[in-house]
């Protein structure tokens, strides 16, 4: 059991917590993830690790409110426990001094990112940093990404704050003779990067998302195509060279279990909606 020592609301859905876990906290590096099961009848989820602390002993991460699991997640409170956590998990990110970066972070993965970004800075690094969010109200850490910045753009797909989408991004590729684009967030914003960072062949990490059970390279589930070649998003990644990723393959291998997810969710309210009663 690993209790909940702080928990945060960031944006509307999305939550932070830290919990007690010394020997996590002890190896935990940026880019990798643990794998979080709320409950004896819970679901194993992966979330990356967004912070850890070696004198508390704790380590941090966010989650979305997309589906069963992150909403039961949701409902616990500091003092209550999440029944599992494995990990740290997965290669930690290459952190050197690349020179001039560019970081792009979406969505809930802002969060983590912050983690990396700071890191990189720490290496070095001059930094720009594109934050993107869906709307306005979903933007968190703008104060802290900003700090860490030596540029600093906001971008939302409905254009409520900063620029609207991220075609602005064509523009400061030109301009900006980068060494490394790092981008973290949503699969779709991924993806479009990526296709805007080969036309100025600029090196371009991302951090995939394939849906896990073991989070060990066991069970096969998390099998994304790099380069022609199948790889385990789990033990290969989760970060991978963005230019070869096959991402569409990745969308609809993600959309694979979209009913049953549904019907999960929606039997979990019906029956009243709490951490317990994993069924
Ligand atoms: C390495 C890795 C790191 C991740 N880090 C974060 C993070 O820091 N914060 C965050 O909010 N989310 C993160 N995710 C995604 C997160 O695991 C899913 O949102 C979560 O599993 C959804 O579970 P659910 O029961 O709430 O929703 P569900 O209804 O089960 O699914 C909702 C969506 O999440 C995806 N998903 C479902 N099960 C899994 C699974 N076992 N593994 C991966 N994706 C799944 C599905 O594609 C689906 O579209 C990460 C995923 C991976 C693989
Ligand atoms: S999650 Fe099972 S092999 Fe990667």
């Amino acid at each position: 059991m690993y209790e909940i020592l702080a928990k945060k609301e960031l944006a509307p859905k999305i939550k932070m917590v830290e919990v007690y876990a010394p020997e996590m906290a002890e190896k935990a590096q940026p880019g990798q993830f643990i794998i979080v099961i709320v409950n004896q009848r819970g679901e194993r989820i992966p979330l990356t690790i967004a912070g850890c602390d070696k004198k508390k002993g704790t380590i941090r991460f966010a989650f979305n409110e997309v589906g069963k699991t992150t909403k039961q997640l949701g409902f616990l409170k500091e003092g209550d426990c999440v029944g599992n956590i494995t990990g740290p998990l997965g290669n930690p990110s290459e952190i050197k001094n690349y020179g001039k970066v560019l970081c792009v972070a979406g969505g809930v993965m802002i969060a983590p990112m912050l983690l990396l970004i700071r890191s990189l800075r720490e290496a070095g690094n001059t930094l720009t940093i594109v934050m993107g969010a869906r709307i306005k109200e979903l933007l968190f850490f703008e104060k802290e990404m900003k700090d860490l910045s030596d540029k600093f753009y906001v971008a939302t797909d409905d254009g409520s704050k900063g620029y609207k989408g991220l075609d602005f991004l064509k523009e400061i590729l030109e301009k900006g003779k980068f060494d490394r684009c790092i981008a973290w967030g949503p699969v779709v914003m991924m993806k479009n990067v990526s296709e805007m960072t080969r036309k100025v062949n600029l090196p371009t990490t991302v951090t995939l998302t394939p849906i896990m059970v073991d989070g060990m390279g066991m069970c096969g589930v998390c099998r994304v195509t790099v380069g022609g070649k199948m790889m385990f998003g789990c033990v290969d990644g989760p970060e991978f060279d963005g230019h070869l990723v096959d991402f569409d393959e990745l969308i609809s291998r993600q959309r694979m279990f979209l009913p049953e997810e549904r019907l999960s969710s929606l039997l979990w309210e019906i029956r009243g909606g709490c951490t317990c009663g994993g069924k």
